[in-house]
């Protein structure tokens, strides 16, 4: 990152010049010459900004104690910052929660459950999963001692399911998601291989060319070398597994090419991962909730639960924030020189504030994810069992469904909690519509389709999120259209007079840790910035 003090325009120093700015354009002309010269936008992905100098005695009002919240508390705390927060909730982390035995969640509707998972059982309503290269997210996982374990994030070994599916002889059949990935790449290879082979690429390969690519289509799609020919393979299972003594396995055939392509789960195989979905990723033991209690321990005692904010306040000097005690139903204010706000936009919307008509209005264009999960507890579990599957997902077409995800801890212990859907959108609407006992049902008939008569039989107990429902959070993620993204979006990252947002929904990692994480540390350090900037100048007046 670009040194503070390196550079000089027309012959002054950076510094110079917004300790001048900030004594004569005050607080907007400071942050909007400091963004115009990219001193403090730049992403840190892997570490807290390192921050220099000291917080002379300010007080940044944090509200709300989810990741962004308690990671801007954390780090501008060791600045010197008084750094309260405010947190509606009874407890912290935001969305980062595990559902465990004796978690209570009541929906806007008023609708209230509470997790009965057996001790020890828990399911990750909210985040689950964290990739290799959300280094911010496993950068507090190692500073909060948080251990971590294997989330497997794609199984071959588990089902393809599609249900009403034109042409698909396989329709309402499930099938190993292996056998059709191995006899699509076979197909494809073929394909290609015999198209190289009979010149058909002349043009476009030279006779090197070609030669690299049949060999690495036949080892690609595991064909017969000389016939380039695909003819099954090990990798979609054997009809009898190979075994010890005289027992070499009975291979499987392929399924043919044209039934296969009439599978549309075919579509949702990737020869490369996504970005973000890698084949193995992290999850915390014991929870997701895990990472939040690893902040909470650091900054737990800066935490003001259960008080709701029902005013944003501000003025050159500073901000107030009037709020109410959940439980008493008292109003106070709380007041700072900035403040912090985490709350997502979805709610933020909502509160009267001294925003700027403009800020008002850019908060206005983003929406937010509806989504929703099931935790089934199982009490046994027949799809290690049974099945041998460990871990990964289902993949459905079953409406309000979408994958059935097996649970990556607990390996053959004998219960687990099962991931029964995880719907989105309109689906994830009318699934929420129902009531918990129906949102149940909805998952066990579902899954039985698949599972069989387990799925019924072993059940014991459920919970389920519907996070458009949830308050505080109306939603899972913000969804920026490129429109918003391109229009408000910029303007929501630069401070409004002395109020600055921060959370995943200001950052291009929507609906993941890092995003409010990195965000936070984007924003926190314009606030320390100002902050340095208007003592300096308070220094010189004096
Ligand atoms: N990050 C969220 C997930 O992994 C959206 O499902």
């Amino acid at each position: 990152m670009m040194g503070r003090d390196e550079g000089t325009t027309r012959g002054i120093d950076r510094r110079h010049f917004l300790r001048l700015l900030g004594a004569t354009g005050g607080t907007a002309a400071v942050f909007g010459a400091m963004d115009a010269w990219g001193m403090i936008a730049a992403s840190a992905a892997e570490a807290p900004p390192d921050l220099e100098g000291s917080a002379d005695g300010r007080r940044v009002i944090i509200l709300g104690a989810g990741l962004a919240g308690m990671t801007a508390a954390y780090e501008l705390a060791k600045l010197g910052y008084e750094t309260p927060i405010i947190e509606a909730r009874d407890f912290a982390g935001g969305r980062c929660q595990t559902a465990r035995r004796g978690f209570v969640q009541t929906e806007v509707t008023g609708r209230t459950q509470r997790a009965l998972f057996d001790e020890g059982q828990h399911f990750n309503h909210g985040p689950w999963r964290i990739p290799y290269h959300h280094r911010s997210t496993l950068h507090y996982t190692r500073e909060f001692d948080v251990p971590l374990e294997i989330m497997v994030n794609d199984n071959p070994n588990a089902w393809a399911y599609r249900e009403e599916e034109d042409g698909n002889p396989f329709s309402g059949e499930r099938v190993r998601i292996r056998e059709l990935r191995a006899d699509i790449g076979g197909y494809t290879a073929e394909l290609l291989a015999k198209a190289v082979d009979q010149s058909r690429l002349d043009d476009e390969l030279t006779e090197e060319d070609r030669e690299r690519l049949i060999d690495y289509l036949v080892s690609f799609g595991q064909l017969d070398r000389s016939a380039l020919e695909y003819r099954g393979t090990g990798g979609r299972g054997y009809e009898e597994d190979p075994g010890a003594g005289l027992n070499p396995g009975v291979p499987s055939d392929p399924h043919a090419f044209r039934d296969v392509l009439s599978h549309g789960a075919i579509n949702s195989f990737r020869a490369i991962d996504s970005h973000t979905q890698k084949n193995t990723m992290f999850q915390p033991v014991g929870g997701m909730d895990q990472l939040a209690r690893g902040f909470e321990r650091a900054v737990g005692h800066m935490i003001d639960y259960g008080q709701e904010v029902v005013e944003i306040r501000q003025n050159d000097d500073g901000v107030r924030i009037v709020v109410e005690d959940r439980g008493t139903g008292e109003t106070r204010e709380v007041e700072g020189d900035y403040c912090l706000c985490t709350i997502p936009l979805s709610v933020l919307n909502q509160i009267p504030s001294d925003l700027s008509p403009e800020f008002s209005q850019a908060m206005n264009q983003v929406t937010y994810a509806s989504t929703g999960k099931i935790g089934l507890q199982f009490g046994r579990r027949f799809w290690e069992l049974d099945d041998h599957i460990y871990g990964g997902h289902t993949i459905t077409n079953l409406q309000g469904i979408g994958n059935i995800t097996y649970p990556s801890y607990g390996w053959q212990e004998q219960k687990g909690v099962l991931q029964g859907y995880y719907n989105f959108g309109s689906d994830a609407i009318e699934v929420s519509a129902m009531t918990s006992a129906e949102r149940t049902r909805f998952a066990l008939e579902a899954g039985s389709k698949i599972h069989g008569e387990a799925y019924e039989r072993e059940f014991e107990t459920a919970f389920s999120v519907a996070w458009h429902l949830i308050p505080y959070s109306l939603g899972g993620w913000a969804s920026w259209s490129s429109d918003a993204r391109q229009n408000a979006y910029p303007i929501l990252n630069e401070p409004d007079g002395r109020i600055l947002l921060a959370g995943e929904h200001l950052s291009y990692m929507t609906g993941w840790m890092s995003g409010a994480i990195e965000s936070a540390w984007i924003q926190m350090e314009k606030i320390h910035q100002h902050a340095q900037a208007t003592a300096t100048r308070v220094q010189e007046a004096a």
